[in-house]
């Protein structure tokens, strides 16, 4: 691994099929049942089978599933914070047999992977809510995701026949063996993971780069799974990413690359989950701010920050770096948490997305000194053109 940090569970899965191995699973799959795939199971396929969910090799079976959700590790120990489950109907749950490979198709009919079914499971879907998302709520808009899908779990070991996607974002689709790759050629020894949903606000450029002062590398790698309707569009994201590191980042230290993982918005178990990953693309550091991954009032600021302190150093692998709330103050004149700035919070600049999208809409421009004039008119154009397609 070049001596980079070493994948979560040891070995970085690779899934994807090549060449003969490819041809002989789509001869099988040719003849298999169907099963489609809704985008969030499609972006899970792809990222078990690149290694980005290392250790897992394919969708989960209940005794994962249950220590997952109970424990925040998986049947043998080893942590994961998050079910990764493929939910199918009842009635197509009952044509399948143990033991048998289904295809899995997208909603488009592509032909995307194959499972080796070695369970069906009917999951308590109530206990998952409440364990993993801390609610039941259907306001919550992953515990709406969780019950609007199916009721059976399908588990097994996945191939990956076709990638999805490879056209959107192609030059920042990198794998986490990419990744590394890219790190070791550049010499990082050292990595700190960003994830994103969100445009880079002046928030996020402080974290990242008071965290790129002590490491050698940033790996901004902004989610384009599935959001919520009212997240900004990951296309709209990207331009502004990009503007931004053209600008104000310098080019040798820092990294672009999605992540196509659809967002749960379950918070500090999440951030956890976010982190694993991360290691897995090779970084050894993780920025967790304020209330990560999270949605709505319903986690606590630092949640996410905390949750870490159920896990041993060794365990984790990564280092998660914790931020306080960030926003600029009037009184420094600088950006400033309340670590380090003794000023109220009437000196001090935030501005929430419900009201930054207001503005925007209104044609208003925001503060310099909450986003970048280059990353607001990129958001005010792309917010007026997702309008009008709509
Ligand atoms: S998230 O759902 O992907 O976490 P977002 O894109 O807003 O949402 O946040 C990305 C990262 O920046 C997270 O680690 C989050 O905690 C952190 N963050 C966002 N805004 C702030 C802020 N004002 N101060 C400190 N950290 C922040």
């Amino acid at each position: 691994m070049n001596g980079l940090i070493a994948p979560h569970g040891g070995t970085l899965i690779d899934r994807v099929l090549k060449g003969a191995q490819r041809q002989a699973q789509q001869t099988i799959a040719a003849d298999a049942k169907r099963v489609v795939l809704d985008a969030f199971a499609l972006s899970d396929l792809e990222l078990i089978a690149n290694g980005a969910f290392s250790p897992l090799s394919g969708f989960m079976g209940q005794a994962d599933y249950d220590a997952v959700v109970e424990t925040m590790r998986l049947a043998d120990g080893t942590v994961w914070s998050l079910p990764i489950t493929l939910p199918v109907s009842a009635a197509l749950a009952d044509k399948i047999e143990i033991g048998e490979t289904v295809a899995l198709v997208g909603e488009d009919g592509v032909l995307y992977g194959t499972l080796d079914v070695t369970e069906k499971y009917i999951p308590d879907k109530q206990r998952e809510a409440e364990l993993v998302y801390r609610t039941t709520e259907q306001a919550h808009p992953g515990v709406a995701k969780l019950f609007a899908r199916p009721d059976v779990y399908l588990a097994g070991a996945i191939w990956q026949i076709e990638k999805q996607n490879t056209q959107e974002f192609a030059e920042f689709r990198l794998d986490p063996q990419a990744t590394r790759a890219l790190f070791a050629e550049k010499g990082w020894q050292s990595v700190v993971g960003f994830q994103t949903r969100n445009p880079v606000h002046r928030a996020h450029e402080y974290i990242q780069k008071c965290a790129l002062e002590i490491v050698d590398g940033l790996f901004l790698n902004p989610l384009v799974g599935e959001t919520k309707s009212d997240d900004i569009p990951a296309d709209v994201r990207m331009e502004s990413y990009q503007v931004l590191l053209n600008r104000y980042y310098p080019k040798e230290r820092v990294a672009l690359g999605v992540f196509s993982a659809a967002m749960r918005y379950a918070g500090p178990r999440e951030a956890i989950f976010h982190a694993m990953v991360r290691k897995n693309f090779g970084c050894t550091h993780f920025i967790v701010g304020r209330d990560h991954a999270g949605v709505g009032d319903y986690y606590g600021t630092y949640d996410a920050q905390e949750i870490f302190n159920n896990f041993t150093a060794e365990e984790l692998g990564i280092l998660p770096l914790h931020f306080e709330h960030s926003f600029f103050c009037t009184k420094c004149g600088s950006m400033a948490s309340t670590k380090t700035c003794p000023h109220g919070s009437e000196d001090h600049l935030t501005l929430s997305g419900t009201k930054v999208r207001a503005k925007l809409r209104a044609g208003e421009s925001l503060p310099v000194e909450f986003t970048r004039p280059e990353v607001a008119e990129v958001l005010m154009r792309g917010l007026r053109e997702t309008e009008t397609v709509r």
